[in-house]
């Protein structure tokens, strides 16, 4: 019942800045440069809540609410819908579908090419994010390739910092928070190991996924 009411209010809430962004759109209000709003909100949103996927296992292990692991999924979804909305703002409004055009700013500027990769990496990830997927590829497996979510993280931030011309404070704020739970698994990954030595892991199911 909790996880419930808490998917249905994250599914609310996040669906906010979309409703801001539309509402701003029909009231003109999104300023002289509507394009570079929207691609600064939507980029905005889509590394906080790369960021907030990562650290549902901390929050959870930390609080002891262990149910918070049915909303990780719904939350890095979101993250993708983001991310793809970014593209598609940049694509469309920005490019007008030139692929050419596209191709030569991705070679040309690199705070681009950084982007570009955050978000292709998140492809197999939201392909992959279903409970089907976790059995086919084996818990593991799914574990090792979704830990490519702190590529994406540490390119999202790196991204930001390079495009920024004077004020670095927000991508340094999100670069340390990334930090943070970056340290936080690599702490986990070797009290893992350090068990898993003393005693061979047993093959690991969605039940195990859930735990890391
Ligand atoms: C195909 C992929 C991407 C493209 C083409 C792209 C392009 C851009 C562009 C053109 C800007 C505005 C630059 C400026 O105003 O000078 C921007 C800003 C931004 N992007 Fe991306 N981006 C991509 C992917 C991503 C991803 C995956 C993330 C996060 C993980 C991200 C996070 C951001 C952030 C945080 C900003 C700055 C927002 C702000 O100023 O408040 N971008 N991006």
């Amino acid at each position: 019942m909790k996880l419930r009411f808490t998917k249905i209010a994250i599914f609310l809430a996040a669906l906010v800045p979309l409703e801001r962004l539309v509402w701003k759109a029909l009231h003109d209000g999104l300023g002289a440069n509507p394009i570079e709003f929207i691609t600064h909100s939507t980029g905005d949103w889509t590394l906080i809540l790369v960021l907030a996927t990562l650290s549902v296992t901390p929050l959870r292990r930390f609080t002891r609410q262990y149910w918070l692991i049915g909303v990780r999924r719904m939350i890095g979804l979101f993250a993708f819908f983001y991310g793809t909305l970014h593209f598609l703002t940049y694509i469309w409004l920005d490019k007008f579908f030139d692929i050419h055009e596209m191709w030569k700013d991705i070679a040309k500027r690199p705070f681009i090419t950084v982007g570009f990769s955050a978000l292709v990496l998140m492809i197999p990830l939201a392909v992959t994010s279903t409970a089907w997927s976790i059995r086919r590829l084996g818990g593991k497996n799914w574990q090792r390739l979704h830990r490519l979510i702190y590529l994406t993280g540490i390119l999202g931030v790196v991204h930001y910092a390079w495009l920024v011309k004077a004020d670095l404070r927000k991508p340094i704020e999100y670069g340390f928070l990334l930090s943070i739970l970056l340290l936080y698994r690599v702490g986990a990954w070797a009290s893992e190991r350090r068990k898993s030595t003393v005693m061979p892991a047993p093959a690991r199911g969605r039940a195990e996924v859930n735990k890391v």
